[in-house]
């Protein structure tokens, strides 16, 4: 495998690999002195047209722990603000002689079209609604930390699963590592063609909340994403939360100890009640703090090889 842009990429094998790697990065990010030599000299850039602030920042930590240079790069302070085409910055930047390309766009597609451009390899933060494989990872190794083998396991997937990559990339990995994944959303945030992909990809779909809960190993909840909605898809906020919110009462109904997990970020009170977020639970900062791992873990194998291993 050369880039990481879907979990598609990926046998269970790899994600095992990774994961048994990223264990190993996680007793690094314990210690005092948290640096390993094995990207020394590698040259990796997080190029981000969408905003963001673990998935960013804890790529750029992962490259820096492992000793590579990590430049970040964002839409903004780019000159794709003066009109310059995805294509002419990317060529940009990897004529300076870069490793690795650590993006996020709004375009759903961009990374795979990105990786036909260039050398480096390209590592997918986050393509639009499409994918965020380095998401579902590090949520798949936080939840198997807490949880141990996923096989089998109930897994709710709650929220606004339209507009979320989070979603595409979980399901799809979740499914691989032998979880029983129900994906639960109001109908106007059920994506289009989600019946056909269930039956083929084997897993459920529900919009009720309430029936779901009490059985579920897990729960993850997802952030209602305002700012990819040109219309609305719910009558009030007040509305979404009271079917669809992870509130107090819901908490009470969760079997005791049922993970919570959050990507981040949340919107507390929408589908997330704070009860909730702070729950002891609830797995929102070992999400974050798995995500340093996992992703030292996805750089050092797609560029130190395991022949250096
Ligand atoms: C997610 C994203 O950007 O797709 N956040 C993240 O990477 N932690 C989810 C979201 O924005 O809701």
């Amino acid at each position: 495998m050369k880039h990481l842009l879907s979990i598609n990429d990926l046998s269970v094998d790899d994600i095992e690999t990774i994961f048994t790697t990223a264990a190993e990065m996680h007793d690094v990010q314990r210690r005092e002195v948290k640096k390993l030599p094995a990207l020394r000299g590698r040259t990796v850039i997080n190029l981000f047209f969408e905003d963001s602030t673990r998935t960013r920042s804890s790529f750029e930590i992962a490259g820096k722990w492992l000793s590579a240079d990590t430049i970040n790069i964002t839409g903004k302070g780019s000159s794709t603000s003066k009109g310059e085409s995805l294509r002419d910055t990317v060529l940009t930047v990897c004529a300076m002689g870069v490793d690795a390309l650590v993006m996020r766009h709004h375009a759903s597609g961009s990374a795979q079209q990105v990786s036909e451009w260039v050398d480096a390899v390209v590592i997918n933060a986050g393509d639009g609604t499409h994918e965020h494989p380095t998401q579902a990872l590090l949520d798949a190794y936080a939840l198997q930390q807490r949880l141990g083998s996923l096989e089998g396991r109930r897994i709710a997937v709650v929220g606004d699963l339209t507009h979320s990559r989070v979603f595409r990339s979980n399901v799809l990995c979740l499914t691989k590592l032998g979880a029983d994944v129900t994906v639960v959303a109001p109908p106007t945030l059920m994506p289009s063609g989600v019946e056909a992909w269930s039956k083929s990809a084997g897993f459920a779909t529900s919009y009720d909340l309430d029936q779901v809960l009490p059985t579920a190993d897990a729960v993850m909840m997802l952030r209602v994403q305002r700012e990819r909605m040109n219309g609305a898809f719910f009558p009030t906020a007040r509305e979404y939360t009271v079917r669809y919110g992870l509130t107090r009462d819901r908490l009470a109904a969760l079997k005791p100890d049922t993970p919570i997990l959050h990507p981040g970020p949340m919107n507390r009170g929408l589908e997330i009640a704070a009860d909730a977020a702070d729950a002891a639970q609830s797995l929102v900062l070992d999400q974050v703090s798995a995500g340093v791992a996992v992703r030292m873990s996805v750089l050092y194998h797609l560029l130190a090889g395991e022949e250096s291993a």
